[in-house]
């Protein structure tokens, strides 16, 4: 079953140099109970297609395309409707706790107060609800630490903060974008663990620019470049038999694959290379991924790339 489907999202920014575009036409669906990876290099859309999902943009900000939720389009409602969605229904998990987490309020009223949002209880229930959702992301003493503000936090501590609140009211999907970003890995290998355990029975888009992230604890993984996606599959037959030249070129930039890094850089969302956007640093290129902009094609059940070479 679908729980999210977007079709053909379209983010922009309009600024002084150009029509910035963020997101570009995407098309992706996200299962019930599926979690779904988001990868690419920095700068290529994945925080602006999460936040779109969210409506959490300034308003000058263009969103084309729709944005399909249990069969309903987000984009077509209002501000009030949408303040019932996020949380309840849809919860994000923000890049930075250090700067989404409230630094003068204890974290036990910062999530008692994302449950108050949305369901009427009484002080002390909430206050209970908050230890209990401490204690479900694994925070040692929790009625202690639901008294204390963030700087008592360590990195990885506030990074479970951040998933309590986003768990809060218990959503169906969760949005959580770099959540092991700045950990050292034996913390980040935590944070991915409880991230696994607590959206065991709910979806989840997994934005990441940590690929070892992305392939322990993804179903599905869509590859973004420069806007666009440019490959989707199960995360076996991504990380196994990648098909776009991007995808394959992130792969060996890992250390266990000899660091060897995609030549060239990432283009301008205002400005993309005609064509092919991934051609200029295509290995593989031939005359017709200057001239085309590739469709994404089928090749296999579920697996789905953006390139001359399948079609
Ligand atoms: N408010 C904005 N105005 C103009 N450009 C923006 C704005 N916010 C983000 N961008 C641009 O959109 C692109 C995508 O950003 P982002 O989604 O944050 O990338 P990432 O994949 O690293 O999460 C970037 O090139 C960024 O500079
Ligand atoms: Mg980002």
């Amino acid at each position: 079953m679908t729980l999210l489907k977007l079709k053909r999202l379209r983010t922009c920014f309009p600024t002084r140099d150009g029509l910035v575009k963020a997101v570009n036409t995407v098309d992706l669906e996200i299962g019930a109970n599926e979690i779904l990876g988001l990868i690419g290099e920095t700068g290529c859309g994945k925080s602006i297609l999460g936040m779109s999902i969210m409506r959490l943009l300034q308003p000058s900000t263009r969103i084309e395309g729709e944005i399909i939720y249990k069969g309903q389009d987000l984009l077509k409602l209002s501000e009030a409707e949408m303040r019932k969605i996020r949380g309840k229904e849809i919860a994000m998990i923000l890049q930075n706790p250090a700067t989404a987490l409230n630094p003068v309020l204890t974290v036990g009223d910062q999530i008692a107060e994302a449950i108050w949002l949305h369901q009427t209880m009484t002080k002390r229930e909430a206050r209970e609800k908050a230890i209990e959702v401490l204690r479900s992301v694994k925070i040692p003493s929790p009625e202690k630490m639901a008294n204390e503000c963030p700087h008592k936090f360590s990195g990885g501590m506030k990074e479970r903060a951040m998933i309590a609140i986003g768990l809060a009211c218990n959503p169906a999907l969760i949005i959580a974008d770099e959540p092991t970003r700045g950990l050292d890995a034996s913390t980040k290998e935590q944070i991915i663990k409880l991230m696994k355990e607590v959206t065991e029975e709910k979806s989840m888009l997994f934005i990441t620019h940590d690929l070892d992230a992305a392939a322990e604890i993804c179903d599905t993984v869509a590859v973004m470049y420069a806007g666009e996606l440019v490959e989707c599959a199960k995360t076996g037959d991504l990380f196994g038999k990648p098909l776009h030249p991007y995808t394959m070129g992130l792969l060996d930039s890992l250390p266990c694959r000899g660091l060897k890094p995609i030549r060239g850089m990432s283009p301008s969302l205002i400005d993309y290379p005609s064509g092919c956007r991934f051609h200029p640093r295509c290995d593989y290129a031939s005359a017709i991924c200057e001239k085309k902009h590739p469709e994404m094609v089928k090749v296999e059940d579920r697996h789905y790339v953006r390139c001359f070479m399948y079609l």
